[in-house]
C-alpha cells in the first residue's frame, strides 16, 4: 500500500464545506442520494433517459441472470456517437465549440459540434469503405490530436470497436493488442509531437505488422508530425485522402445497448495485459452523468480540460464520451506539461478561460516541486473546480491545489475509478459534500461500495480492508476479451458466493473508512504499481526483463516515490556466461531501454539492481515484500520464511 497512511489520515481534521455561492448553483441535488437510495435500478433508468438518447428506448434496466456477465437496457437501441453529435445539432448547439485543440507546438484549431459532426461522418464513410462494420476491431494509435477523436466516434458510429493503444507503448506491445483484438484496421499517425520532438509512430505500426501475419489488411494513417514514413502500397492509405473522398453524409443507425463499443488493454497481476471490454448504453449512462455532476457541468458557460491522453480510461470516459455527450466545450492539448516552458499548462488555462481542470496527484506533486511562482504567473481565474484521479492524493498536494491553483475556493473531487469500472464509482459531488484532503470520501449515487476483510465480512471503521463494489453497475467492464474465465477469477472469485447468488466486484485496492464515514484509498493489495496514474505489472516487466539474453531471473517491485507515487525497481541475476556487460552499471542501462523498448517507457525502471541471487521462501516464491524494504531503504523485515537467510545480508551488503 502506497501513499496514503492510515495513521496520517485519521486525523485529518480539516473539511471544507461547499461555499453558499456554488451550492446554489450546483448541479447535483441531494435527491440524487435519496433517490438512488429509495430504488437503484429505477435511479439508473432514469438517468439511463435523461442523458442518453434512445432510438429505441428499453423496457428492462438489469439482466443480472448470467451474473457476473451483467445487461444494462438490454432490449434498448442507441448511436453511442450520434448522441455525442448529431443530437446537439438537431438542439441547435452546432455553433457551440466541441473541442479547442492544441498541438505542442502551438499549432491550434477549435471544431464545432457542427463541424465535429461533419468530420466524424465522412471518416464513417471512409472508415466503412475499408470493409470495417459493426462488432468489427479497430486499432487506433495516435498522439492526441482532432483526428484521435473523430477516429474513435466514426467507429463507434459504425458499431465497430475501437481498441486505442497508448501511443508511448511499444511496437510489440501494439503487436500483442493487434493480436488479441484481431483487429482489421489500424489508425495511426506518422508521428506527434512530445517534448519539442516529433516522435515516430507510423514506424512502430510498420513493425508491429512487419512479419505480415496479423489480422490487418489496412492502415489509416493521419499526417501530423510531416516526418518521413514508409509505406506499403495497397494496405497504407493517408487519413485525409479517404475522408476528403469519403461522402459526407452518413445516417447513424442504432445498434443495441449491449453492443461493444470499446476494448482497452491495462496490466493485471499476470504476464498479458487484459482487454477490457466496455459496451454501449450502460457506459454512455454512466459517464455522462458522472461527467456532468461529478464536475458541476454548465455545459452553455464551462470549458472543461481533462490532461489525460486518449489511450487511457479517462481520455475515453472524460475527454471523449462524457463531454461530448454532455455537449460540453473543452480543451485538448497534445503535449507535456513542461515543453516548452514549465508554465504550458497554466498559460493554457489562462488562454481558453479553462474552468473545470482534471488531473494527476502525480503532476499536481511535479508543479509543486517547481514552486507557486510559476503558476502564479498566470490568471487562473477562471477555474472554478478541481479535479484528481489515477493515485490516492496526498493530503499535502491536495491543500497546494486548493490554495495555489484554485485560489483557495474551488472544490476538489477525488475521483476513485478504474479501467474496468468506466466510469467515476467515488468522489464528492461538489456544492453538496463537505470535502476532505486526501480522502475520496463517498460512493456516487447508485453505487454500493463495501470494504470487506479477507474473510468477507465487512470491517469495522476505522480498520483498513479491501475495496469492493457490491452491487452491478451500468458502465461496468462486460469482460476481459476472449477470456470469460479470467474475468470471473479475477474480479468475482475472492468474494462472491454464486450459490447464495451474491456477487461482489474486488477492485484490487485497499481502504478503509474513516471515523467520519469517508471513503480512503489505500493503493492497490496486488502485484499491480501505479506509476504516475499508470498501471504497471510486476509480472509483465519481470517477463520483459527475462527474454533478454543475458538475464537469468529478475524480480520487480514497486517502490515508493515522492514524484511518480510509486516507481519501478528491478533485481536482476545475470547469466554467468554472458559477456555483453562489463560493468553492473552498464548491464543495468542496457536493461533499462530494453524494458522501454519491449513495452514502451513508461515501464522503463528507475533502478535496477544487478544481484547474486534473490530472496526465496522454501517453496520458491519470491518475497518481494523483502525487496520492497531494500528498494525504498528501509531495514529488511521479517526474514525468518527464507530459504537462505543470509541472502538479504549479501543484498543489502552489496547495495551500501
Ligand atoms: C487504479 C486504476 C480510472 C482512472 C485512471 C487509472 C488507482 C485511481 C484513484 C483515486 C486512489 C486511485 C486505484 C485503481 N486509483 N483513482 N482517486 N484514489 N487510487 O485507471 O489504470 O485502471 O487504474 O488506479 O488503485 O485501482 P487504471
Amino acid at each position: 500500500m502506497s501513499t496514503n497512511s492510515i495513521d496520517s489520515l485519521l486525523h485529518e481534521d480539516r473539511h471544507f464545506p461547499p461555499s453558499a455561492d456554488f451550492a446554489a448553483n450546483s448541479v447535483a441535488s441531494a435527491s440524487l442520494y435519496t433517490d438512488a437510495k429509495a430504488d437503484r435500478l429505477a435511479f439508473w433508468a432514469d438517468r439511463a433517459r435523461e442523458y442518453v438518447h434512445w432510438h429505441k428506448p428499453f423496457t428492462e434496466v438489469l439482466d443480472w441472470s448470467n451474473a457476473p456477465f451483467a445487461k444494462w437496457f438490454a432490449d434498448g437501441e442507441l448511436n453511442v456517437a450520434y448522441n455525442c453529435l448529431d443530437r446537439h445539432v438537431e438542439a441547435g448547439i452546432g455553433d457551440r465549440v466541441a473541442i479547442h485543440w492544441e498541438g505542442e507546438n502551438g499549432d491550434a484549431v477549435s471544431l464545432t459540434y457542427a463541424q465535429l459532426t461533419a468530420e466524424v461522418k465522412r471518416a464513417a464513410n471512409a472508415i466503412a469503405a475499408l470493409g470495417i462494420g459493426k462488432g468489427d476491431r479497430v486499432a487506433i494509435y495516435m498522439p492526441v490530436v482532432p483526428e484521435a477523436v473523430i477516429a474513435m466516434l466514426a467507429v463507434a458510429r459504425l458499431g465497430a470497436v475501437h481498441s486505442v493503444v497508448f501511443g508511448g507503448f511499444s511496437a510489440e506491445s501494439l503487436r500483442s493488442r493487434i493480436d488479441d483484438a484481431e483487429a482489421k484496421l489500424v489508425i495511426t499517425a506518422d508521428g506527434g509531437w512530445r517534448k519539442g520532438k516529433v516522435f515516430p509512430l507510423k514506424s512502430a505500426v510498420d513493425a508491429a505488422l512487419a512479419n505480415g501475419t496479423s489480422t490487418v489488411s489496412s492502415v489509416l494513417v493521419v499526417k501530423r508530425g510531416g516526418n518521413d514514413v514508409e509505406w506499403v502500397d495497397g494496405r497504407d492509405l493517408w487519413w485525409h485522402d479517404a475522408v476528403e473522398a469519403a461522402e459526407p453524409e452518413h445516417v447513424a443507425q442504432a445498434f443495441e445497448a449491449e453492443n461493444p463499443l470499446f476494448i482497452l488493454y491495462t496490466s493485471g497481476t499476470t504476464g498479458k495485459p487484459k482487454g477490457i471490454l466496455h459496451t454501449s448504453g450502460g457506459y454512455l449512462t454512466q459517464v455522462a452523468f458522472t461527467h456532468k455532476n461529478v464536475f458541476d457541468l454548465h455545459p452553455e458557460t464551462d470549458v472543461f480540460w481533462c490532461t489525460a491522453d486518449v489511450g487511457w480510461i479517462t481520455g475515453h470516459s472524460y475527454v471523449v464520451y462524457g463531454p461530448l455527450a454532455n455537449g460540453a466545450t473543452q480543451l485538448l492539448y497534445e503535449g507535456t506539461p513542461d515543453t516548452p516552458h514549465p508554465g504550458r499548462w497554466w498559460e493554457l488555462i489562462e488562454k481558453y478561460k479553462v474552468s473545470i481542470f482534471y488531473t494527476a496527484p502525480t503532476a499536481i506533486r511535479s508543479f509543486m516541486k517547481l514552486g507557486r511562482q510559476i503558476p502564479q504567473g498566470f490568471d487562473l481565474s477562471s477555474l472554478r473546480l478541481l479535479g484528481s484521479v489515477g493515485e490516492p492524493i496526498n493530503p499535502e498536494a491536495w491543500i497546494w491545489y486548493r490554495e495555489v491553483i484554485g485560489a483557495n475556493v474551488a472544490p476538489i473531487v477525488d475521483t476513485w475509478w478504474q479501467t474496468e469500472t468506466g466510469a467515476i464509482m467515488i468522489s464528492a459531488l461538489p456544492g453538496l459534500t463537505t470535502l476532505k484532503p486526501g480522502a475520496a470520501q463517498t460512493p456516487i449515487p447508485g453505487i454500493r461500495i463495501d470494504i470487506l476483510g479477507e474473510d468477507g465480512t465487512r470491517v469495522d471503521p476505522p480498520q483498513g480492508g479491501l475495496l469492493v463494489v457490491s452491487e452491478p453497475w451500468p458502465s461496468m467492464l462486460r469482460g476481459i476479451w476472449g477470456d470469460p474465465d479470467r474475468y470471473v477469477d479475477t474480479y468475482w472469485s475472492k468474494f462472491s458466493k454464486p450459490e447464495e447468488g451474491v456477487y461482489k466486484y474486488f477492485a484490487g485496492d485497499g481502504a478503509h473508512v474513516d471515523t467520519d464515514g469517508d471513503i480512503v484509498l489505500l493503493g492497490r493489495v496486488d502485484d499491480v504499481m501505479n506509476v504516475s496514474g499508470h498501471r504497471l505489472s510486476t509480472q509483465e516487466i519481470e517477463s520483459a526483463l527475462v527474454s533478454h539474453h543475458m538475464v537469468a531471473e529478475a524480480a520487480v517491485v514497486g517502490a515508493a516515490d515522492e514524484q511518480t507515487g510509486q516507481a519501478v525497481v528491478a533485481f536482476v541475476i545475470l547469466k554467468a556466461n554472458q559477456t555483453d556487460a562489463q560493468t553492473a552499471d552498464e548491464a543495468s542501462t542496457m536493461l533499462r531501454s530494453h524494458v522501454a523498448s519491449a513495452i514502451g517507457a513508461i515501464a522503463r525502471p528507475r533502478q535496477i539492481f544487478i544481484v547474486a541471487e534473490l530472496p526465496k521462501t522454501r517453496s520458491g516464491k519470491i518475497m518481494r515484500r523483502l525487496l520492497q524494504d531494500v528498494a525504498e531503504g528501509r531495514p529488511i523485515g521479517d526474514t525468518t520464511t527464507l530459504a537462505d537467510a543470509s541472502v538479504m545480508q549479501i543484498i543489502g551488503d552489496k547495495l551500501k
